[in-house]
C-alpha cells in the first residue's frame, strides 16, 4: 500500500531494457551520439514540430534552467502560490535565474485561472526601473493537487500572458498523466496553446532520473547548451539519459493511464465509503479527508502516504479530520488500492 509518491516506484521494464541496450560498447560523451539525436527527433515528432530538446536528470533542474532562459536577472515570474517551483525547489529557480523573482499568486483548487492571472498582471505595478518587470508565467500540468488544465484553460492563460509580453513555461513533471487524462495531442496542450517551454518529466512516469527541457522556439533555446553545462547538468554518459527517455516513450501513455485509473478507482472507493475528497481527481493523485482513527488504522495496516494540509482545498476539514495525499503510479497494483479501501 505505497501511496507516498510516484517517485517511490522504480523504473519500467522498457526503461531498464533500453538502458541495458545502450550500455553496450562506447559512444561519444556529453550527448554527441546518434541515439541522442534520435530521441530529439522522436520528441519533435511527438510534438509535431521542430523542438529544441535538452535532457537533464531532475525536475528541479529542468524547471530552474528552463525559467532562467525566460527572464533576465531583474525579471519576475508568476506562478501558483503552491507550485512546486515556489514551495519545493529550495530556491533553485531564483538561483538559476540569477536573482529574478518568483511571484506567487492565488488560484482555485490548486489551479491558476485566466481571471486570476489577468488580475495579477493588471495589478502589478511596473515602476520603471524600481519594480522587477514581469517576464514569464509558469503552469504545472498536471497540478500539484491532481488537477488538469484543459487545452482551453492553457490557451486562455497563455494568451493573457502573451498579450502582456510574458513567456509561458509548463512544469510537466506529470505531463503524461495530463495527456492520458485529456486524450489530446501533446502539441495541442503546449505550443499550439501558446506554451514556450515545457519541462517534460519522465522520472515520475517510470524513468530512473530523466526529464527533457523542450523549447518550441529556437531563439529561446539559443544559449541553453551553455546554461545546462554551466549549471552542472550536462551528464557526461549522456547516452544513458537518452536511453531512459527512449524507453519511457515506448509506453508512457499506457503507464500514465494506469496510474490515473488507479487514482480514479481509489477516489470512487473512498467516496463510496462517505469519505470526502478535497480536490477533483483528474490525474494520479487523490486527497482524501480522513479522521484520526482512519489515519491510524491505515498506518497500522502498513499504508504509506503523507499529510497535505489545506491548500485551496474545496472541502474544509473539520474536527479531527485532515487532508492527506495519495499518489498512484505505473507500478500501483489494483490489490494495493483494494487493501487501502478495506482499511478505511
Ligand atoms: C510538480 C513537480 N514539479 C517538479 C518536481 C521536481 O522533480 P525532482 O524531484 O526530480 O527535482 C516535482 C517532484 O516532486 C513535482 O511534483
Amino acid at each position: 500500500m505505497f501511496f507516498a509518491s510516484d517517485n517511490g516506484a522504480g523504473a519500467t521494464p522498457a526503461v531498464l531494457n533500453a538502458l541495458i541496450k545502450a550500455n553496450d560498447g562506447y559512444r561519444a560523451a556529453y550527448g554527441n551520439d546518434d541515439e541522442t539525436r534520435e530521441v530529439e527527433n522522436l520528441i519533435s515528432a511527438l510534438f509535431e514540430k521542430q523542438c529544441y530538446v535538452f535532457l537533464v536528470s531532475t525536475g528541479t533542474a529542468a524547471n530552474a534552467l528552463a525559467l532562467s532562459a525566460l527572464t533576465p536577472p531583474w525579471g519576475a515570474v508568476l506562478a501558483h502560490k503552491h507550485a512546486h517551483i515556489v514551495e519545493d525547489e529550495c530556491g533553485a529557480p531564483e538561483f538559476y535565474m540569477h536573482g529574478a523573482r518568483l511571484i506567487p499568486i492565488d488560484g482555485v483548487a490548486g489551479k491558476l485561472t485566466a481571471s486570476g492571472v489577468e488580475q495579477a498582471i493588471s495589478s502589478y505595478s511596473p515602476r520603471v526601473p524600481h519594480a522587477m518587470p514581469l517576464k514569464a508565467i509558469s503552469l504545472t500540468q498536471s497540478t500539484e493537487t491532481g488537477g488538469v488544465y484543459s487545452v482551453k484553460e492553457v490557451t486562455e492563460i497563455c494568451a493573457i500572458a502573451k498579450n502582456a509580453g510574458l513567456y509561458t513555461h509548463m512544469d510537466g513533471a506529470r505531463f503524461g498523466n495530463a495527456i492520458a487524462a485529456l486524450g489530446c495531442s501533446p502539441a495541442d496542450l503546449t505550443w499550439r496553446a501558446g506554451v514556450d517551454v515545457l519541462s517534460f518529466g519522465a522520472t515520475k512516469g517510470g524513468a530512473l532520473a530523466c526529464e527533457a527541457v523542450v523549447f518550441f522556439n529556437e531563439a529561446l533555446a539559443e544559449d541553453f547548451i551553455y546554461r545546462r553545462k554551466r549549471g552542472g547538468h550536462l551528464i557526461s554518459k549522456h547516452r544513458l539519459l537518452t536511453a531512459q527517455m527512449k524507453g519511457y516513450l515506448e509506453d508512457w501513455l499506457v503507464n500514465a493511464k494506469h496510474a490515473n485509473d488507479m487514482a480514479t478507482m481509489m477516489a470512487k472507493g473512498l467516496q463510496d465509503k462517505g469519505i470526502k475528497i478535497a480536490y477533483p481527481v483528474e490525474a494520479n493523485e487523490v486527497f482524501p479527508v480522513l479522521n484520526g482513527k482512519q489515519d491510524a488504522a491505515l498506518k497500522a495496516a502498513g499504508a504509506s502516504y503523507y499529510p497535505w494540509g489545506d491548500k485551496e482545498s474545496l472541502v474544509k476539514p473539520q474536527d479531527d479530520k485532515n487532508i492527506f495525499r495519495l499518489v498512484t503510479s505505473f507500478a500501483t497494483k489494483r490489490e494495493e488500492v483494494e487493501a487501502f479501501l478495506r482499511h478505511t
